[in-house]
């Protein structure tokens, strides 16, 4: 399993130079030995033809089964139905309620898996940081670090961000709500993360957040991760995003950031195109399927 890894690790990256191929065989080899989850693999004439991995986790819906980019492989689409079938079986026993996969960005890849009942969820984008000027607000705003005082107005633009992302907020329950919150919460209050506002008229019109990424199969060491990047619908197309953003990875590299990421829902149009001017390009997406 491990040297298919290896393989399709290395094969992805020379297709998306976003892709990083670096994988720690022990690591992984001692992680898949005494990981608590079912791994299947796909036998083929005394070879292995496919190998697929979910870790259960528990998440506000119910247990959640993740396959992540070293989580499968599969030589044909028969593989993936024959192995799907095996471990379906088994998360349904566990009470599994839904299953999410990261896959590589391609279009052959992802057929594969919409071809088995998943559907698109969410893009994860990166680009390389490379010093250049900061492109300047237009008259009349201006950019600053934020503060606990902005906590109130960062929820209100989250609530702006949830609407674009097409997420059902009347469908939360006030508990689902309050949890979002505290996230969000938890997030500003992190030391490494940085709060950036944009004002117009002593009021915030637009904020990002960054912070450093976890590391993550296929992420870059040093990348920076963009959170909770949002314009007031009435600011929007003068170019307010693009100068925050300018600054904050402007201060990303000046910190060592050698990469940014972000992800955004698949369903969000003014976020793809917003973030493909931007200079991001997909790595991997997410896909998903109730079971
Ligand atoms: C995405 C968003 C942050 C962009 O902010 P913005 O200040 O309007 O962006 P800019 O003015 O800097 O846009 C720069 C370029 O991005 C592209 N772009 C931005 N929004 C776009 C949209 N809705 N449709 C098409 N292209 C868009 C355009 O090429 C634009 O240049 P142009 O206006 O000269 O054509 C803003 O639309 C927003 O807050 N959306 C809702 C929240 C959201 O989806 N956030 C991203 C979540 S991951």
């Amino acid at each position: 399993m491990v040297g298919r890894i290896e393989h399709q690790l290395r094969a992805d990256a020379s297709r998306n130079s976003l892709v990083n191929p670096e994988l720690d065989r022990q690591l992984l080899l001692d992680s898949l030995r005494h990981t608590e989850n079912s791994a299947w693999v796909y036998e083929l004439d005394d070879d292995i033809g496919g190998h697929l991995y979910g870790a259960v986790l528990s998440d506000r819906c119910g247990p959640v089964s993740w396959t992540g980019p070293d989580g499968s492989s599969f030589d044909g689409a028969e593989v993936l139905d024959a192995l799907l079938l095996e471990a379906v079986r088994e998360w349904r026993g566990r009470g599994v309620k839904e299953h999410r996969v990261w896959c590589l960005s391609e279009p052959a890849r992802v057929m594969s898996w919409t071809d088995s009942g998943y559907s698109l969820f969410s893009v994860r984008g990166a680009r390389e940081l490379v010093t250049h000027d900061s492109r300047s607000l237009p008259m009349g705003y201006s950019l600053r670090r934020g503060t606990p005082d902005d906590f109130e107005r960062a929820i209100e633009l989250d609530a702006v961000l949830d609407t674009a992302q097409a997420v059902d907020v009347r469908s939360k329950s006030s508990s689902e709500l309050a949890a979002d919150q505290e996230d969000l919460f938890a997030t500003l209050n992190d030391l490494e993360t940085h709060h950036y506002v944009v004002e117009f008229d002593k009021r915030v019109i637009a904020q990002c957040v960054t912070f450093p990424a976890p590391p993550r199969r296929g992420s870059f060491d040093n990348t920076l991760y963009l959170s909770e990047v949002v314009v007031d619908p009435h600011h929007q197309r003068r170019g307010v995003a693009s100068a925050m953003l300018d600054a904050a990875l402007n201060d990303a590299i000046a910190k060592g950031f050698r990469y940014a990421e972000v992800q955004w829902r698949s369903a969000n149009l003014g976020a793809t195109l917003y973030w493909t001017s931007y200079g991001f390009h997909p790595t991997y997406v997410r896909l998903q399927r109730t079971l």
